[in-house]
């Protein structure tokens, strides 16, 4: 792997190249356009790209790759700039590659319940496109409605939906995608069973554009549930919203949603978003909502009871359900809020944390007292069902030196107890820049250089989204 300093700096000559098959407005390089690229979700950073390329085709796509392979110029590939994890951070400058116009839903095989898509298309608007068939695509991350399909890729986004249907590599039967030296490859074919050689498309997702830029996505889609139920179930102690989530499963029922929030983040939510607001008790330190869904409107309502008659065994507060399709849209909204009204209230770390699912109480007591030995507080929220907590820590008035040093210890305890209750440092948000130091917590040299050697026989310039993931 090349060092930084082996990187070329975009000179006019390499503009004056990109500009002979692009048009004037697939190119910008003013200080303020490409300000609108120098970050993305993730805490305060922000990395300006030398030149933003914004590609209309797989050629012109598959040009702009071998090009930067040729020259060692660094290409970071940007979907919509929801990532957490830094991963679409332009930190070694370069060419942005932003794949906003690349958004065409080529195909929906209905027979077959297969879609085809380009990475730019936002992931509602793919899933609103596919329940007008009937059919149902069920990865839906909070940032749904603006996040591209590419980054869901990218990160292997899973969101509320996973714990009953699974994360987006779950849904993906083939790729093309454009490998470091411009050849364009797919990785599979359009088919439920594949045991044919090495599993290259589920390589590419999750590898947050370190391996090759993935240009078109198949995926497999389900028939659309027909009802659902959804209830809000405060609890007075948060430990046991935390407590309660393995033994819905042990119930017989798999809801297809199980979020747990805090109070200051549905607080937090209710004082910046607008219309979504919902009576919260004092003593209540957490909430827990609740889905299921499904064709059969008698078995659901039988499953929400059941649900409720254990909530009920808990020192709760009043159980909401969801009487409209309004009340639910607002409860969700609620939700799906939440990162963005952490976002508001202060600059914070997230730590994307995922542990088994009955060890969640443990995580949570564990993230706590990690927080008052060093003396941050946290907000914790986030998909209970698959063991995915969202540990937010808030800047609030810790000083600069601790927030950017300080931290990191106390980090590496959290990420350390991940590992100890059988989980791993990220579920869903990726590793991209910012949790890249913590990765030895979870593998050993081994299994890194293995990685390593996986990434320099698909990038051996080392261009591809340089600087993340690992060094
Ligand atoms: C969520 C995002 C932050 O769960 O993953 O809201
Ligand atoms: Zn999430």
């Amino acid at each position: 792997m090349p060092k930084q300093k082996e990187y070329k700096k975009i000179e006019e000559a390499d503009v004056h190249f990109f500009g002979s098959f692009l048009k004037e407005e697939q190119l910008l390089q003013s200080e303020e356009q490409k300000q609108e690229y120098d970050h993305d979700y993730t805490e305060d950073l922000h990395f300006l790209p030398e030149i933003v390329l914004i590609p209309y085709s797989i050629e012109e796509i598959s040009k702009i790759t071998a090009y930067c392979n040729e020259n060692k110029i660094p290409l970071t590939v940007r979907g919509a700039g929801t990532g957490l994890s830094g991963g679409a951070l332009p930190i070694m400058g370069g060419v942005t590659l932003s794949m906003h116009k690349m958004n065409r839903l080529l195909e929906i095989d209905h027979e077959n319940f297969q879609a085809t898509v380009e990475p730019g298309m936002i992931t509602q608007e793919f899933q609103e496109a596919v329940a007008k068939e009937g059919l149902y695509y069920p990865p839906d991350p909070a940032s749904r409605g603006s996040c591209f399909i590419g980054g869901n890729l990218a990160e292997n986004s899973g969101g509320p939906r996973a714990v009953k249907y699974g994360v987006t590599k779950d849904f993906v039967l083939n790729l093309e995608v454009v490998l470091a030296d411009g050849s364009v490859i797919w990785t599979g074919a359009n088919v439920l069973k594949n045991a044919t050689g090495l599993n290259i498309t589920q390589l590419m997702i999750g590898s947050e554009g370190t391996l090759g830029i993935i240009t078109k996505v198949v995926f497999r889609l389900l028939a659309l549930p027909k009802y659902d139920r959804l209830l809000l179930a405060p609890f007075k102690k948060a430990e046991d919203a935390c407590d309660i989530v393995a033994k819905i499963f042990h119930l017989g029922i798999t809801p297809s949603a199980l979020e747990f929030m805090e109070r200051d983040a549905l607080d937090f939510a209710q004082r910046y978003i607008p219309g979504i607001e919902v009576a919260i008790e004092d003593d209540i330190e957490a909430h827990l909502l609740i889905e299921v869904d499904g064709n059969d409107p008698d078995q659901l309502n039988a499953e929400a009871e059941k649900i409720y008659e254990l909530v009920t065994t808990y020192d709760t507060g009043e159980i909401l359900f969801a009487e409209s399709e309004a009340e639910k849209e607002r409860l969700w909204k609620l939700r799906r809020s939440l990162g963005e009204a952490v976002k508001v209230n202060s600059i914070y770390k997230e730590e994307d944390t995922v542990v088994k699912r009955a060890e969640l109480p443990k995580l949570l007591k564990g993230v706590k007292e990690i927080g008052e030995k060093y003396g941050f507080r946290s907000v914790c929220y986030g998909h209970a069902g698959d063991g995915n907590l969202h540990v937010n820590i808030l800047k609030g008035d810790l000083s600069d030196e601790f927030w950017q040093e300080g931290l990191k210890q106390p980090i590496r305890e959290i990420f350390e107890l991940c590992k100890k209750l059988g989980g791993t440092i990220s579920g869903e948000h990726g590793i991209g820049l910012v949790q890249k130091e913590f990765m030895d917590v979870v593998f050993s040299e081994t299994e890194i250089e293995l990685q390593k050697k996986i990434k320099a026989v698909f990038d051996p310039n080392g261009i591809l989204n340089p600087g993340k993931v690992f060094d």
